[in-house]
């Protein structure tokens, strides 16, 4: 018999939901059932994903939203609880990176927006939605970290702080709302194939000193993270709380 995951009748969040990581991890929580609000800025990527999910059983829905603005969040929100349900599921998984390079170099300007994007609208989106989880017995989040919040990469001060800094709000939030049956876990991927990481991955040479040293020996795809987030977000992992699960291909072994 196939193992089989379901999350019929959940309604979840996706930031950055669509293309990379966030696509994948959309395409694998609607196979499960679940329909997936994806908020980005970029309205007809969204859209484009939602057309490429469409035979999916859960419905995939766009939603414009830049995920550092307050009222933006508030928006996604309610637009979702109107149009959708209530939210069971958020995936903070949007990201931006500035200021890579010498950390003396690094602005102001930079790190607020940094500050922004990673981690303010992470806070500002499970603050909205914990109550409404609480009152109806429970949810579940899951935060897209990274390996640089474990280990620093070498001039991403921003980008290795705005990450641990996610790591230690998934263990902070699991204590306290575990009461409430709402679940905080994080994802930790090592190098995955996607434009955000092209830097990486483009050039040959710096691929292969990059691969050619992890214990398996090739570039990650986003279709080896989307299923560990169907797995966090279901009841498979109703014991599971606080934890940053580290995909990496053997990186940080
Ligand atoms: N790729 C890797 O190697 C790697 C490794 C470790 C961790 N990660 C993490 O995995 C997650 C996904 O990354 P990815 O590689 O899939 O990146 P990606 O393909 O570049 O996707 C980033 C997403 O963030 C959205 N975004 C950026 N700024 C935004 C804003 N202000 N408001 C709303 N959405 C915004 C983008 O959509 P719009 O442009 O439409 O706004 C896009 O959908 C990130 O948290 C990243 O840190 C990736």
């Amino acid at each position: 018999m196939a193992i089989t995951l379901s999350l019929e009748g959940k309604t979840a969040i996706v930031t950055g939901g669509g293309r990379g990581i966030g696509k994948a991890i959309t395409a694998r929580l609607a196979e499960a059932g679940a329909n997936v609000v994806i908020a980005s800025r970029k309205l007809e990527n969204l859209e484009a994903a939602a057309a490429e999910l469409a035979e999916r059983p859960g419905r995939v829905v766009p939603v414009q939203c830049h995920v550092g603005e307050a009222e933006q969040i508030e928006a996604l929100v309610q637009r979702t609880e109107s149009d959708v349900g209530q939210v069971d599921i958020v995936v903070n998984n949007s990201v931006t990176n500035l200021g890579q390079g010498p950390s003396t170099e690094v602005t102001e300007a930079m790190l607020d927006k940094m500050m922004n994007v990673n981690v303010k609208a992470a806070i500002n989106l499970v603050h909205r939605v914990v109550p409404s989880m609480r009152e109806r017995g429970g949810g579940s989040i899951i935060n897209m970290s990274s390996i640089s919040g474990f280990q620093p990469q070498p001039g991403g001060l921003l980008y290795n702080f705005t990450k641990a800094g996610l790591n230690m709000l998934t263990r902070t939030w699991a204590r306290e709302f575990g009461r409430w049956n709402i679940r905080v876990n994080g994802i930790a991927p090592g190098l995955i194939k996607t434009d955000f990481s092209r830097y990486f991955w483009e050039d040959e040479k710096r691929r292969e000193a990059l691969v050619g040293n992890q214990p398996l020996q090739r570039l990650g795809q986003p279709g080896d993270i989307g299923f560990a987030a169907a797995y966090l977000a279901s009841d498979e992992a109703a014991f599971m709380t606080g934890q940053t699960l580290i995909i990496d291909g053997g990186v940080l072994a």
